[in-house]
């Protein structure tokens, strides 16, 4: 699969599940928390979205838990895939752009993984 897709159904997926993690999550530092997250993968999926020339995929419905710790345990697992998959994406891409784009892509994600400990 072209990589930018594959890129663009990781932020589409994350940022479905931050959604249903901020709206299922009790405690409001949780809902805020999710919620910020939501927005900036939402944004990560425009940027490619736009790069493939698409119409960004709407969000689906993901499963989220009640439970604020149980949902950052997700979000950890979710983090770690972006971050393995866009280190490959860079190492594979065939322009310097793609290149930079993933490069700054594993230092971002790498970031929210510090915002869950
Ligand atoms: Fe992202
Ligand atoms: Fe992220």
């Amino acid at each position: 699969m072209n990589n930018f897709k594959a890129a663009l159904d990781i932020e589409i997926g994350n940022a479905s599940f931050y959604k249903a993690a901020s709206e299922n999550s009790i405690e409001d530092f949780h809902k805020w928390l999710f919620k910020a997250l939501m927005k900036v993968e939402s944004e990560h999926a425009s940027i490619f979205a736009k790069h493939l020339e698409i119409t960004k995929p709407v969000l689906f419905d993901v499963d989220a838990s009640e439970d604020g710790e149980a949902n950052l345990q997700e979000s950890h697992r979710r983090e770690q895939i972006a971050i393995e998959s866009y280190k490959k994406f860079a190492d594979s891409a065939t322009t310097p752009r793609a290149k930079e784009v993933f490069d700054a892509l594993v230092e971002i994600e790498a970031d929210h993984l510090g915002l869950e400990d």
